[in-house]
């Protein structure tokens, strides 16, 4: 007998024989889990934590290798949990032998760093039984004579740190101020770090930043484990509409991840994470307020109002980030409910609001947020285009990840295609699925519609439905059949719908033509590895000169750097998010007829 197995975060699923454990299943999925003692039940690193289904009872080597917490939290060896139904297992990054690509890089912007928290080295005089003054006050008397600064207030875990630093150090140290506020005393030899990051639906990206120079010092990205509660932002919040618990559940899972790649970045560089003095973060509206410990439920119904649209500035001890216990959490202005603060660094690192051009961005993911702006308006958009992009829902799809296949090309009979990690292929990424359905399309093997013709690839599964074969099984050179199915084309075509739909609708709201676009930037993981050819083809984009198409990797996380590092960029963030017009899509009287129009090959070119 088989199972359906769905491994996560890669979003890697399939038929499993129900005599495997999930070990065993994973592998055969292509889904690497680090297993030292090679499934003998000895090592404990093939932790896993089952999401949905029955498996089998907890053997004596699980209660013997895992904490009670673990147990009591669904968390499973692999090679000793047997599936008893169709399950979903979340695979935690620390259990993956083959990282997920997540991305951190972005075009760089030279600036001049104005950064909020500015590092002052100071000597006071030592007291004597003639100066009774107290080293606070000795502080702010010294930094007002010598810099002219007004401090006035002194964060309580800076007042603990304070007297043993200057007494150890011939009372000299270095001095963090914000604002008015001295959140932090440390020695003469300290640097001012900031982190900045981008915490997206299914990735999170981190970067330390200096705050002086603003260079990237390190960059880390893992997958958002919240996606153990849901691909998309609608479950998650649906979840927590049922339990509370889980928004805190969420929460932590979140900090916890950012803590674990700050500590990795921080030993990097020979720092510690308290060494850093304030951290950034940018995130959807629904991600930010979870992070925040804002509520969400409002977010799950319509009219979907955010609980706060401004820029906060709160302490990252409340929050639970390991940083500097002084330090602040900045996070930029939302938009709308499903418009956030994301968008608004993705917007300020393109610098989208000096555009005197007609210029699109879009960011493409499980939501995809589109901006136009001409003439000095800007408008923005989201569009739920889904999840295909992440390859769920399409039958051998995955997460780009080594082995699965990214690009596509077919010419007559012949397939030929790259994975990443030019590994054997064990299925198919987003930018892979779009390759393939683009060159179905130019082939002929697919019509307008989405249908397939007839092709010596073309084959009926065991349900009955088409598929076309990029892939033929061939055990010798390890290669498993996979395929692009009927279903999958039409989830990509909601997707691509999603979407063309979206740049319709802008383009109405600013009375403009398609081949009026002078530019289209595309930002985000995903958007950086498109074949951009293929998105014009299947009509995701407008058909307008590649060489207007830039493709700026995570301009979201770029966003959140500049805002670490720089005062003048809050503020412009800020000015970003008034001035933008949040258009909601779903209250124009064309939405249907376009998006219905949207849905077949090629631009639609006919509002
Ligand atoms: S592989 Fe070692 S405990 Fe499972």
């Amino acid at each position: 007998m088989n199972y359906h197995i769905e491994f996560e975060p890669l979003g890697r699923r399939g038929e499993c024989q129900s005599e495997h454990n999930m070990l065993q299943a994973a592998r055969s999925l292509g889904v690497d889990i680090v297993n030292i003692c090679g499934g003998v039940s000895k090592c404990g690193k093939c932790r896993v934590r089952i999401m949905e289904g029955r498996v089998s009872g907890h053997t004596d080597n699980e209660i013997r290798l895992l904490s009670k917490a673990e147990l009591d939290s669904g968390i499973r060896l692999a090679c000793a949990v047997y599936p008893l139904s169709n399950c979903k297992v979340f695979v935690p990054p620390e259990s993956l032998s083959t990282p997920q690509r997540t991305q951190t890089e972005g075009r760089t912007i030279d600036i001049t760093p104005d950064p909020p928290v500015k590092a002052y080295i100071l000597e006071v005089s030592a007291p004597t039984l003639e100066d009774l003054m107290p080293d606070e006050e000795r502080i702010y008397k010294t930094l007002d004579s010598q810099y002219k600064t007004k401090a006035a207030v002194m964060d309580i875990e800076a007042v603990r740190e304070m007297p043993q630093v200057l007494r150890e150090n011939n009372f000299k140290a270095n001095i963090f101020l914000r604002g008015n506020e001295i959140i932090s005393v440390k020695l003469a030899s300290s640097r001012n770090i900031g982190l900045a990051v981008d915490i997206g639906t299914t990735k999170i990206a981190g970067y330390i930043v200096d705050m002086e120079t603003g260079e990237t010092l390190a960059s880390k990205g893992i997958m958002n484990p919240q996606i153990s509660y849901g691909e998309d932002l609608i479950t998650r919040i649906m979840l927590i509409i049922r339990d509370q618990k889980n928004a805190e559940m969420m929460q932590k899972l979140d900090v916890d991840a950012i803590n674990k790649i700050t500590a990795e970045m921080c030993s990097e560089i020979n720092a510690k994470p308290a060494d850093i003095t304030e951290a950034v973060i940018v995130a959807n509206t629904c991600i930010h307020h979870l992070f925040l410990k804002l509520p969400v439920s409002q977010l799950g119904k319509a009219p979907y109002i955010p609980a706060a649209r401004s820029p906060i500035n709160v302490k990252a001890r409340d929050i639970g980030l390991d940083i500097s216990p002084g330090g602040y959490i900045h996070t930029l202005p939302n938009i709308a409910g499903f418009v956030g603060a994301d968008h608004v660094a993705m917007l300020l690192a393109t610098g989208m609001a000096e555009k005197n051009s007609t210029v699109l961005t879009l960011d493409i993911g499980t939501n995809t947020e589109l901006c136009l702006v001409s003439g000095g308006k800007m408008t923005s958009v989201s569009s739920p285009s889904g999840p295909a992009f992440e390859g769920a829902h399409i039958k051998y799809g995955m997460r780009a990840s080594d082995g699965s296949i990214e690009r596509v090309r077919i010419d007559g009979d012949t397939v030929e295609y790259h994975t990443i990690g030019n590994k054997s292929p064990v299925g198919i990424c987003g930018s892979g699925v779009l390759d393939s359905i683009a060159e179905l399309y130019k082939a002929g093997i697919i019509d307008i519609k989405g249908n397939f013709r007839e092709h010596r690839r073309i084959i009926k599964d065991n349900d009955g439905m088409l598929e076309f074969l990029l892939t033929e099984a061939d055990s010798k050179k390890n290669i498993p059949e996979i395929s692009i199915t009927q279903k999958d084309i039409r989830q990509l075509q909601l997707a691509k719908g999603a979407i063309s739909t979206a740049i319709q609708l802008l383009l109405k709201k600013h009375n403009l033509r398609d081949k009026e676009i002078d530019q289209i930037i595309i930002a985000g993981a995903f958007g950086t590895y498109i074949d951009v050819n293929s998105a014009i083809t299947i009509g995701m984009l407008p058909d307008i000169p590649v060489d207007r198409i830039e493709q700026v990797g995570n301009a979201a996380g770029m966003g959140a750097k500049l805002a670490l590092i720089s005062g003048t960029k809050r503020k412009e963030a800020e000015a970003i998010a008034q001035k933008v017009e949040y258009l909601e899509l779903a209250t124009d009287p064309d939405f249907m007829k376009i998006f219905i129009k949207s849905s077949n090959m090629g631009w639609d070119n006919s509002r």
